[in-house]
């Protein structure tokens, strides 16, 4: 397997400064060197920055409609669809290091153009349904996967080609307990399998995953993992933005992962959300990087 990692280096999805650095801390948490020890073969393609023209530090552009540092949220995933798309044009798998999880439009976005049923796992507290009428913050991070479904603006609905990129019938959520009301509506309308956090403590993680696995295998042509380390729960990953008491251990996501890795459906993963600069050593890049390390074939025994 082929892994290429692209550095999604952007804040613009949401107010906290220090999540553009997050494809960094995980680079010096070592996840290269991890996935070359599975005998993973790792390309590193660097980093796309989201500072094309508005610095890292710029007052946020505020407009009346509600979606805060629109523009550069735009220009950002248009070149971050394009580098995700050609690198499955070349064979290999996209590794997305983020970075806010606004960056998953565009992730989604190269991905469609390989992929007419794509699949996607959101593994998440949050279901990131928002759009610009139901959120309660105008960030941008909080609608990327309703967005990627055909739901919101317009223009970032139409981001890369034309459309809409995922079909609702073929996502999973998984780790929900802090839902908007506008995104518990959108889940209910259109049947979006859902696990939130107390159907996971009911089940267990192994039946949750079974059960995703098993709901996506057949729909789908390719199967996305969209990884928020806010997911886990803070006392595992405390260095993100918008943290949620309640969440999913380590050793329950790296059996999340083993069993993904061995269902051998995985197309591609973004891996977002970490903030070393709220973090406490840099102990969230390092879970991420254990968290990728049982994506690709880490075994305890
Ligand atoms: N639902 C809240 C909002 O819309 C929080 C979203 C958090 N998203 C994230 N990717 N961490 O602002
Ligand atoms: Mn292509
Ligand atoms: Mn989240
Ligand atoms: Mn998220």
């Amino acid at each position: 397997q082929n892994v290429h990692i692209i550095g999604a280096a952007t804040a613009f999805g949401q107010p906290r400064l220090g999540v553009d650095l997050g494809p960094d801390a995980i680079r010096y948490a070592g996840i290269v060197q991890r996935l070359k020890e599975l005998g993973i073969s790792v390309v590193d393609k660097g980093n796309i920055r989201g500072d094309f023209d508005i610095e890292a530090g710029q007052e946020i552009e505020v407009r009346d409609d509600n979606l805060l540092n629109y523009d550069a949220v735009k220009r950002f995933n248009t070149a971050l669809a394009g580098l995700v798309d050609d690198t499955v044009g070349n064979g290999a798998f996209p590794l997305i290091l983020g970075g806010d999880h606004s960056l998953a439009i565009g992730s989604l976005a190269g991905m469609k153009n390989h992929y007419d049923n794509l699949g996607v796992i959101w593994y998440d507290a949050h279901g990131d349904l928002n759009d610009s009428r139901t959120s309660p913050t105008g960030n941008i991070h909080g609608m990327p996967l309703g967005i990627s479904c055909g739901f919101g603006d317009q223009a970032l609905i139409d981001l890369y080609e034309e459309g809409q990129k995922v079909k609702p019938e073929n996502v999973v959520l998984i780790g929900m307990r802090d839902l908007d009301e506008g995104e518990k509506a959108y889940i209910k309308e259109n049947g979006i399998l859902t696990f939130t956090m107390m159907d996971i403590r009911v089940k267990g993680i192994r039946t949750v995953m079974q059960e995703t696995m098993t709901y996506l295998s057949d729909r789908c042509d390719g199967i996305h993992l969209s990884l928020d380390v806010d997911g886990l729960d803070p006392s595992e990953t405390p260095g993100t933005g918008t943290p949620v008491v309640g969440g999913l251990s380590l050793s329950e996501t790296q059996l999340a992962m083993q069993m993904l890795n061995e269902s051998d459906r995985i197309t591609s993963m973004d891996l977002v959300e970490v903030n070393p600069l709220l973090d406490d050593k840099n102990m969230t890049a390092e879970k991420a990087v254990e968290i990728a390390a049982y994506l690709f074939g880490k075994k305890q025994l």
